[in-house]
């Protein structure tokens, strides 16, 4: 497990499923996500099977808070696309649980994957793209030192309207540096 100081990061278990059926569901949390509802609980379960086929690295974690003295999941996060060659990856997130938005949980995540991913996985560059539209996204991968670094013009169609998407990143090179100046 990655444990941060307010936040956990486990190996998704199928008692997870449910709970990603209920807010893969919810058109807020999936506005900014590329999932199209409706998903049913046997989709989750599919897609959980197909899990083990992943690369350790690549399999997703769930989130989760102290809730006395248990743990919660609220979302979920994972690396994809991991290039052995380029040591590069791109991230995702979800916080499903939205009365726990704007707590600093996403900065959080990011920020232990990001250790996670420079120090542990030994990558040089990772990256995310995000739709432009989500400034609440944007300002929590900046939080956690992400630069933007391009946009790709209509490269979304959501809700009935092209929208641009911004692709982010952090340079191993730059993780380091803002460690130093932090130290
Ligand atoms: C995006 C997401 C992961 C961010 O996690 P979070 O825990 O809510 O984010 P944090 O609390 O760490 O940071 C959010 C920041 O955005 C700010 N913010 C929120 N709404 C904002 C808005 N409309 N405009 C500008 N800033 C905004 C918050 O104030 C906070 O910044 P601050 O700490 O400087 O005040 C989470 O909200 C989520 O999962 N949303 C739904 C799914 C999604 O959009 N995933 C991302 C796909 S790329």
């Amino acid at each position: 497990m990655i444990f941060g100081k307010h936040i956990r990061l486990r190996g998704v278990e199928p008692e997870d499923l449910p709970f990603f059926v209920q807010w893969l569901n919810d058109p807020e949390v999936i506005e900014g996500l590329l999932f199209l509802a409706p998903l049913s609980l046997e989709d989750e379960k599919r897609w959980f099977e197909k899990l083990a086929d992943h690369s350790p690295a690549e399999r997703p974690l769930a989130i989760e808070i102290r809730d006395g003295d248990a743990w919660r999941i609220i979302g979920n996060c994972e690396f994809h696309n991991i290039s052995q060659t380029n040591r590069s990856a791109d991230l995702g997130i979800f916080i499903g649980d939205k009365s726990l938005w704007n707590h600093g949980y996403g900065t959080e995540t990011m920020q232990l994957l990001l250790k996670h991913g420079f120090e542990t996985l030994n990558l040089n560059r990772i990256m995310l793209v995000v739709y432009d539209d989500n400034p609440r996204a944007i300002r929590c991968y900046e939080k956690a030192g992400f630069v933007q670094e391009g946009r790709m013009r209509q490269a979304k169609f959501k809700q009935g309207r092209y929208g641009d998407e911004l692709i982010m990143s952090v340079l191993r090179s730059e993780w380091d540096a803002k460690h130093l100046l932090e130290e």
